[in-house]
C-alpha cells in the first residue's frame, strides 16, 4: 500500500481485475456496503459485496444510546459513564434515560415508577399457562415463551407506529418482566406465586416475589436489594450485541414489541451470550478447588473448552462493568457470608491475567464472570441467572428496538450470502 495524495472523507479503491478505480464517501468513520455494488467487472456481475458473517466488522445501524470503546474499557448510556451511573442511579432511572434519552427530574421519575408499578400484574392465564410447563422447566425457556405469549393478550401492541401505544407496551414489559421470571421460578419450586407488592422497589419486588414464603408483608434486604439494582443497571444496555442486534431485527419486519422480545430473550439463552454467568457457576463447580484451577487452565490453553466468563467481543483490554460488578460483590459478601465459589474465581482470574495466552488473546473477565457468583450467594439459582440478564436488558432491547422503528434509515433486515452450493444439478430421470 502506498501513501496517495490525501483526499478527505473519501475511500479510492482499485479494482485489480479491472484496473478501474472508485472513490467510496467515508461517512462517520464508515463506507456503505452498498457503494460497493458499483464495483463490477461486467455489466451483468451483482457488484461486490462485504463477506462479515458475525458482524465483526459492520455498523447494523446509527444509535445515540450506548457507546463503548472496547479498547479503553469505556461503557456509556446516553453520554453518562456506567461507573457514575452505577453508583447514583437507580434502574428505573437509567430504563428512563436509555428510552428518553435525558435522566428524569424527580416528578418524571415518579411518574415514571408508578406507570412501571402499576403495571407489574400479569393475568392470571399467563399464570395457567406457565402452569402447563414441566416442573424442571428451565426458566429461560419459560421466560420465551411467556414473554412471546404476552402478544397475544395484547394484540393492540401491534400498532407499533402509534407513540402511545409503544409507550404502554414498553412499560407493560419493564413492569412484568420481573414477574414473570419470579413466577417461573416458583413454577419450578413447586411454590405458589407470589404477587407483586407494590409499595416495594422495582427489585425489593422481585426479591418479594421470589423469596416470600408465609410473612404478610416481606421485607427485603437493603443491602441484596441495592446489589441487585446495581447489577440491572450494568447489563441494561450493550449496544448491537446479539439479543439487541435481535430484537432490532424482528423488529425491522415491524413484528410486535412481545415478539420481537420474546427473540431477544432467545438469543440471550445461548451459552455464548447471557447463558455465560451460568456456564460461570457450572465451570466453578467442576474445578472444585483452588488446587485444581492450574491444571483446568492447561487445558483450556490446550483448547479443550474455553474458559467461561473470558473474552469479549467488544472489550479488548477490560470490561468495566466487572470491575463495578467485583465491588458489589464485597458488599453481597458481607451479607451473606463468604463463597468457596468466590475464592476458585479468584485463582482463576489472578492465573490467567498473569499467563501469556490470555494476555496475548487479550482475554478478561467479563461482567457473567463475576454476577453468577454473587447470584448464587444471594440464594438465586444457575438457572435463573439469565432470566435476570434478560430483566436488566429489558430497557435497552426496547429503547433499541423504538429507535430503529424510528429511524429513516430502517428497512427490513436481510442480510445477503455468499452462495457456495451446486450452482444448477437436476432429478435423475
Ligand atoms: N477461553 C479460552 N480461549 C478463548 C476464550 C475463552 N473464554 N475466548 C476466546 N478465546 C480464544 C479463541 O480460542 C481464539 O483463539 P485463536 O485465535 O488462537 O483461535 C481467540 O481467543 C479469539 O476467539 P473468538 O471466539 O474469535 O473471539 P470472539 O470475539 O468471537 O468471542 C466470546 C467472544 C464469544 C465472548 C468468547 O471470548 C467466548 O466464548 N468467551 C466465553 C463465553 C463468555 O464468557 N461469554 C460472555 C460474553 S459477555 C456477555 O455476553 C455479557
Amino acid at each position: 500500500m502506498n501513501d496517495a495524495e490525501p483526499n478527505p472523507d473519501r475511500l479510492t479503491v482499485t479494482d485489480s481485475r479491472t484496473g478501474r478505480t472508485y472513490e467510496l464517501p467515508i461517512t462517520e468513520g464508515t463506507v456503505k456496503a452498498l457503494d460497493l455494488r458499483q464495483i463490477k467487472v461486467s455489466a451483468d456481475d451483482f457488484g461486490l459485496m462485504t463477506y462479515d458473517p458475525a458482524y465483526q466488522n459492520t455498523a447494523s445501524c446509527r444509535s445515540t444510546i450506548t457507546y463503548i470503546d472496547g479498547d479503553k474499557g469505556i461503557l456509556r448510556y446516553r453520554g453518562y459513564p456506567i461507573e457514575e451511573l452505577a453508583e447514583r442511579s437507580s434502574f428505573l432511572e437509567i430504563a428512563y434515560l436509555l428510552l428518553n434519552g435525558e435522566m428524569p427530574t424527580t416528578e418524571e421519575l415518579k411518574t415514571w415508577t408508578a406507570e412501571i408499578t402499576n403495571h407489574t400484574f400479569i393475568h392470571e392465564n399467563i399464570k395457567r399457562f406457565i402452569d402447563g410447563f414441566h416442573h424442571d422447566a428451565h426458566p429461560m425457556g419459560i421466560l420465551v415463551s411467556a414473554v412471546g405469549a404476552l402478544s397475544t393478550f395484547y394484540p393492540e401492541s401491534k400498532q407499533i407506529h402509534d407513540p402511545a401505544t409503544r409507550h404502554r407496551e414498553i412499560v407493560r414489559l419493564i413492569a412484568k418482566m420481573p414477574t414473570l421470571a419470579a413466577f417461573a421460578y416458583r413454577h419450578a419450586m413447586g411454590l405458589y406465586y407470589a404477587y407483586p407488592d407494590d409499595d416495594l422497589s422495582y427489585t425489593g419486588n422481585f426479591l418479594n416475589m421470589m423469596w416470600r414464603a408465609t410473612e404478610l408483608k416481606y421485607k427485603p434486604n437493603p443491602v441484596l436489594e441495592h446489589a441487585l439494582d446495581v447489577l440491572l443497571v450494568l447489563h441494561a444496555d450493550h449496544e448491537q450485541n446479539c439479543s439487541t442486534s435481535t430484537m432490532r431485527l424482528v423488529g425491522s419486519s415491524q413484528a410486535d414489541p412481545y415478539s420481537a422480545m420474546s427473540a431477544a430473550c432467545a438469543a440471550l439463552y445461548g451459552p455464548l451470550h447471557g447463558g455465560a454467568n451460568e456456564q460461570v457457576l457450572r465451570m466453578l463447580n467442576t474445578i472444585g478447588g483452588v488446587a485444581n484451577v492450574p491444571e483446568y487452565i492447561r487445558r483450556v490453553k490446550a483448547g479443550e473448552f474455553r474458559l467461561m466468563g473470558f473474552g469479549h467481543r467488544v472489550y479488548k483490554n477490560f470490561d468495566p462493568r466487572a470491575q463495578l460488578i467485583k465491588r458489589v460483590a464485597e458488599e453481597v459478601f458481607e451479607v451473606t457470608g463468604p463463597s468457596p465459589l468466590l475464592d476458585i474465581a479468584l485463582e482463576i482470574e489472578r492465573i490467567a491475567l498473569e499467563d501469556d495466552y490470555f494476555i496475548a488473546h487479550k482475554l478478561y473477565p467479563n461482567v457473567d464472570f463475576y454476577s453468577g457468583i454473587i447470584y448464587l450467594a444471594m440464594g438465586i439459582p444457575v438457572e435463573m441467572f439469565p432470566v435476570l440478564f434478560a430483566i436488566g436488558r429489558t430497557p435497552g432491547w426496547l429503547a433499541q428496538w423504538e429507535e430503529g422503528l424510528l429511524d429513516p434509515d430502517q428497512k427490513i433486515g436481510r442480510p445477503r450470502q455468499v452462495y457456495a452450493g451446486y450452482l444448477e444439478r437436476h432429478l435423475k430421470s
